[in-house]
């Protein structure tokens, strides 16, 4: 099997969480803010925007994005169980947000439907090819569309989860280009690394200007009981970057 199909089999089993956890994510999605960085950054451009969300996962966040005035949300992602179930609760929810079944970078949306590309929150590390992604999100984009981005920062993988210090992992490396996932979904699931600057110049080179970069000290993902010294301040754990294209 490869490294792809095994990442692929990971998803599917561990996306059953959201059919377990069905009505928990109702609720959440029912009061569901993005995080306050985000809504920042995002400001006035998402309202009346086209959202696609590659990488949408439980689609907690479409809901949020409605919330802020976009006007409709379109998620992708390759998980039929983690597609259904969001489709599910935005019917439940009435909101305007629809999900396709893909494998990207392949999206099958058409040109020029979007104002918007988000993504994050453990979605980049899955992506194989970056310039492939990249090409597709301008094909999505409307002229002078944005691309946004709240990702985990590119040395949050190096953390021990040690509470008492800060320790970086000694079988990780800022420069290797994959590790195997431990945490959500493990089950062999194979992340792809790159540096935060190798990201940068691949957003560039793909003919986007960034508006905005900034790296954060919190994790977007903190497992529920779980504390880490690394989560204390001092290290960076995610990033958020505004890119518009520059057509
Ligand atoms: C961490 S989760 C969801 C992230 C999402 N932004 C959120 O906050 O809920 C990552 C998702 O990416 C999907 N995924 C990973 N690789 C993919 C690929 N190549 N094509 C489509 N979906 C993929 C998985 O099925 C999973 O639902």
């Amino acid at each position: 099997m490869s490294i792809h199909d095994e990442t692929q089999k990971a998803w599917e089993s561990a996306s059953q969480k959201h059919v377990r956890e069905y009505d928990e994510l109702l609720n959440d999605a029912g009061t569901a803010r993005l995080l306050p960085v985000e809504e920042a950054v995002l400001g006035d451009i998402v309202v009346g925007a086209e959202v696609v969300h590659p990488m949408s996962g439980h689609g907690i966040d479409d809901v949020a994005l409605v919330r802020l005035g976009a006007r409709r949300v379109r998620g992708v992602d390759y998980s039929p169980t983690a597609a259904a179930s969001a489709q599910r609760r935005a019917d439940e929810l009435g909101v305007p947000c629809s999900y396709a079944v893909a494998t990207l970078p392949a999206t099958g949306l058409p040109d020029d439907c979007a104002d918007i590309v988000y993504t994050g929150k453990g979605a980049l590390i899955w992506v194989d090819d970056l310039d492939a992604w990249l090409a597709e999100m301008r094909r999505l984009l409307r002229p002078g569309g944005h691309l946004f981005i709240y990702e985990a920062h590119p040395l949050t993988p190096l953390w021990a989860w040690d509470t008492d210090r800060i320790r970086v992992r000694e079988d990780r490396g800022y420069f290797q280009r994959t590790h195997v996932n431990d945490s959500f979904p493990a089950g062999g699931a194979v992340e792809h690394q790159r540096t935060l600057a190798e990201t940068i110049m691949a957003i560039t080179a793909a003919n986007f200007e960034i508006l905005h970069l900034a790296e954060h000290p919190d994790p977007f993902w903190r497992p529920a009981g779980m504390e880490a010294a690394a989560w204390n301040g001092q290290v960076p754990n995610a990033y958020s970057l505004l890119a518009r294209d520059n057509a």
